[in-house]
């Protein structure tokens, strides 16, 4: 979704700018542009598509300026177009936002009727607008900040820079994130520390509500309610270098290729220095005190959550519900006595799953998340929050965030295994050294990447993919679709190997690539059983297995990649990796921006 950042600086601010908003390209984007106050007075750039589009814009026509403000935009209101792009500015003052204003067709009207008119279609412009209208009503600009940011209703992070006014930003903060970010002589702000990493690691995060007031030497902060606030200013490790791609040609392969140091990062914070129990954060979860969990996120988050309810269920008899956050927040559920809600975020700010957990908040009996950014919103709202360690995720597709989300979540499946007397000490901790073993084995599974890049290429000819995965490889092979579909725009479905026959089996023909996801597990042969249904009627099977699937199932497969046998609980989390690089070899085979495929935004801040 849109990035937003603002410099008060020493020297000239637009490359800064600039550079600032190239560490927020992996939330998404379609325009970009900046502001600065150039000899006092605001002036802009502006372009459409990448980042270097502005880049160029600027080596042609250069913007002087030691204070300024810039923007990524996602369009919501009105097409990427130049006019649409941020900032907006009106009079004298200029505004990034990342958000939605939900009320800006009333302001508009009333605006209209003071002769001001946008000349954009965005909501961002009435900001500007408003803003206008105050300061011509004798208001300074804080003042006149404050009188509009009073006026707005919805979700929004907005950066206002003015004319004439060479020290000063006001910055606010309601449902969308921002930083502060502290320098020498300097002052920042923007979408997040990421943005900020080249410049500063001294972050202040703003809270909900928040409205700050930065000039190089100060930071004043009011909180929701007008009141003067102290936010606690803290070092964020975010070094330039975890933000790089680390001499791969994308983020996506790169943090693919991170995948065993992450989750072992992940799993060590949670094993006990006995290594043979797990320990949680905080006061803990005692899971035999709870009846039922309800698991709530969106995308691939979810995928983590479906995966989660056949471990939860199996290891530990632990019923779970499992929702997609945009349909659990207006279903309005019954939250019954005994139900713990857990939300599964990589960012921690995507907008349905704040509101599905804002819902469980005084329902349910304790609301917990597993969280990649420990400072987000999600994370923050949660009564305990257990963070995965994945480190920054930059490719828009989620990749080591969906594999760590799975490691705390069979964790906390094994802790609840045992809570509940479904697994006695000796065999929990069987499990965990079982465990303690996975990331050697995912670093095996990555040394499939040439085989897989084989497949793709084939793959990258075909219009429709199905993938099939029985018990919890189902799960997976929703991810694997999803995969597929975000980065390679190959229409992509997903069936329960069992629902063939109830209809998608129609679709087989010698065009229709079939992905089967088939450990040599006690489901195995039903497996088998519906991959040659599929081989008689001349389907093309893909059959990612272990050596002995391979070995009892290898006649008439179209391809096959071979990986490490495991044990059922861990092929989720191990067949990722496949699932993950055929996507990636896919795209990358068909010549798709694979770290920011089009339409798509990182951090979903927006319903
Ligand atoms: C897919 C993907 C998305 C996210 C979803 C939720 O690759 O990344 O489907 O999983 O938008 O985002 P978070 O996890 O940040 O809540």
């Amino acid at each position: 979704m849109c990035g937003i950042v603002g410099i008060l600086g020493t020297h000239e601010v637009a490359p800064s700018l600039v550079e600032a908003l190239r560490r927020l390209e992996y939330r998404g984007y379609d325009s970009a542009g900046i502001a600065t106050l150039n000899d006092g007075h605001l002036d802009r750039r502006r372009a459409v598509g990448k980042l270097v589009n502005l880049s160029d814009l600027l080596v042609h026509d250069p913007l002087p300026g030691k204070a300024g403000i810039g923007h990524t935009r996602w369009a919501t209101h009105g097409a990427p177009t130049v006019t649409n792009a941020h900032p907006h500015k009106a009079g004298p003052v200029a505004v990034v936002h990342n958000g939605i204003i939900e009320n800006f067709r009333a302001l508009r009207e009333e605006l209209a009727a003071h002769g001001l008119r946008p000349e954009s279609e965005t909501d961002t412009e009435t900001v500007a607008l408003l803003t206008q209208h105050h300061m011509a009503q004798g208001l300074s600009p804080v003042a006149a900040a404050d009188r509009t940011l009073a006026r707005l209703e919805g979700a929004f992070a907005l950066v206002f820079l003015f004319d004439g006014e060479e020290d000063l930003l006001v910055a606010a903060r309601k449902g969308s994130p921002l930083a502060i970010g502290h320098g020498k002589g300097e002052m920042y702000v923007g979408s997040d520390a990421i943005a900020l990493a080249s410049l500063t690691g001294q972050i202040t995060y703003l809270e909900e509500g928040d409205r700050a007031v930065l000039t190089r030497s100060s930071l004043t902060i009011q909180d929701a309610a007008g009141a003067p606030a102290l936010r606690e200013m803290r070092e964020v490790r975010l070094d330039a270098a975890r933000i790089d791609k680390g001499g791969h040609k994308h983020f996506m392969a790169k943090e693919i290729a991170e995948q065993p140091t992450v989750i072992a990062q992940t799993m060590q914070t949670y094993l006990g220095a006995d290594g043979r129990s797990i320990v949680l954060p905080g006061d803990g979860v005692d899971f035999s005190q709870i009846s039922r969990l309800s698991l709530v996120a969106c995308g691939t988050a979810f995928f983590a959550c479906m995966t989660a309810k056949y471990w939860f269920e199996r290891i530990a008899g632990l019923p779970v519900d499992i929702d997609i956050a945009s349909e659990f927040r207006y279903r309005e559920p019954p939250i019954t006595p005994g139900t713990v809600a857990l939300f599964v975020s990589q960012s921690g700010e995507t907008a349905d799953t704040l509101a599905a957990l804002r819902y469980c908040a005084g329902r349910a009996d304790r609301i917990l998340s597993v969280v990649n950014v420990p400072e987000s919103s999600i994370a923050r709202e949660s009564a305990l929050s257990l963070p995965t360690h994945a480190g920054p995720e930059i490719g828009v597709a989620s990749t080591k965030a969906f594999t760590c989300q799975l490691t705390v979540l069979l964790l906390l499946a094994l802790k609840a295994g045992h809570d509940r007397g479904h697994l006695s000490d000796d065999a929990l901790a069987e499990k965990l050294s079982s465990l303690r073993a996975l990331p050697s084995l995912v670093n095996t599974a990555l040394g499939a990447s040439d085989a897989l890049k084989a497949v793709a290429e084939d793959l990258a000819q075909a219009e429709d993919v199905l993938f099939l995965g029985r018990g919890a490889m189902y799960p997976l092979a929703h991810e694997g679709a999803l995969k597929l579909k975000e980065i390679s725009y190959i229409h992509a479905e997903a069936y329960a190997s069992g629902e063939l026959k109830h209809g998608p089996i129609a679709l087989i023909d010698a065009h229709l690539p079939v992905i089967v996801l088939a450990p040599h597990d006690r489901l195995f042969d039903k497996t088998v059983s519906n991959m040659q249904e599929v081989m008689a009627r001349g389907g093309k099977v893909v059959l990612l297995t272990d050596s002995r699937g391979h070995a009892a199932a290898k006649e008439g497969l179209w391809h096959h990649a071979i990986f490490p046998q495991v044990s059922e609980e861990l092929a989720p989390i191990l067949y990722a990796i496949p699932a993950q690089l055929l996507a990636y070899h896919t795209a990358v085979a068909k010549g798709t921006d694979v770290d920011q495929p089009r339409n798509l935004a990182k951090s979903v801040t927006v319903e």
